[in-house]
């Protein structure tokens, strides 16, 4: 039988990407997101209700996120591969942040992503095999302007990818973080539309791009895709970044 993906955020610029070539690995997918229309168009267009679900899911709620993985599970079967893709971030000098805004910010990139993965993560480890990929940032790796809570977020994601890593390695589940590099879908579209200052930002952030581009998502999705194959299992607790040379490390 083919493997069962998970993708959170599935129906955004990145994750739509990741589902996509996930179908095309064979897999059969669970598209899960706050936008349960969109998943549900996806998963009509790319298979049939064997191969590809629309699933509902707000990663901030412990009761979505457990109704989210058993439908996932009851319409698929059990979870081989996770991949946290869903997101958020506005660009907001450290400053002017207040509790609310840092607490959206945490909650959504990394306590989101920590509920989604223990919700999967031990049918995993009982049944030998397992796939976790966090979409982290390059925030995370080398700090961003404007995006100190973000930073934050990713770098504490890429952080919990590795000590997971090191928790499970011998249960024949793996854990990466996959890092993109300012890549061009609606989250940093609307960044640089929010106003000047975004705008320059993410015009600096494209120019300092060493291979003269920003990224697209059919560029982050292929490192997921491989990551998530039964190929690389053993490769874990490993961070790499897609951004066209922005970090080299
Ligand atoms: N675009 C970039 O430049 C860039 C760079 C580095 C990292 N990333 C990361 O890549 C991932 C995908 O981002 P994107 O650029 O495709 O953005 P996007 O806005 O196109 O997609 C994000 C998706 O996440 C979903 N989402 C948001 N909050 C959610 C929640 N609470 N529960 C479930 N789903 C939720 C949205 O509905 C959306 O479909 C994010 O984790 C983002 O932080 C993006």
């Amino acid at each position: 039988m083919s493997r069962v993906a998970l993708v959170t955020g599935g129906a955004g610029g990145i994750g739509s990407a990741i589902v996509e070539a996930l179908v095309r690995s064979g897999m059969r997918v669970a598209i899960a997101d706050l936008d349960s229309a969109a998943c549900v168009r996806m998963a009509e267009s790319l298979g049939d209700a064997r191969t590809t679900l629309g699933v509902e899911l707000d990663v901030t709620s412990p009761v979505s996120v457990t109704a989210a993985v058993r439908a996932a599970e009851h319409g698929l079967g059990s979870i081989d591969v996770l991949v946290n893709c869903a997101g958020w971030d506005e660009l907001r000098p450290f400053l002017e942040t207040d509790e609310a805004f840092r607490a959206r910010i945490l909650e959504i990139n990394l306590a989101g992503p920590l509920r989604v993965t223990h919700a999967v993560l031990g049918g995993m480890v009982e049944r030998r095999f397992g796939r976790v990929i966090q979409i982290a940032s390059d925030a995370g790796r080398v700090g961003s302007s404007l995006e100190s809570v973000y930073a934050a977020a990713k770098g504490g994601l890429i952080a919990f990818a590795k000590s997971v890593a090191r928790e499970v390695a011998r249960s024949g589940v793996t854990s990466n973080s996959v890092c993109p590099g300012p890549t061009q879908t609606p989250l940093i579209e609307g960044m640089a539309a929010a106003d000047e200052r975004g705008r320059k930002i993410v015009d600096g952030l494209a120019r300092a791009i060493p291979m003269g581009r920003m990224g697209l998502p059919a560029d982050v999705a292929p490192a997921v895709a491989f990551l998530a194959s039964d190929a690389a299992g053993f490769i874990t607790g490993q961070t790499l970044s897609v951004s066209g040379g922005l970090t080299m490390a």
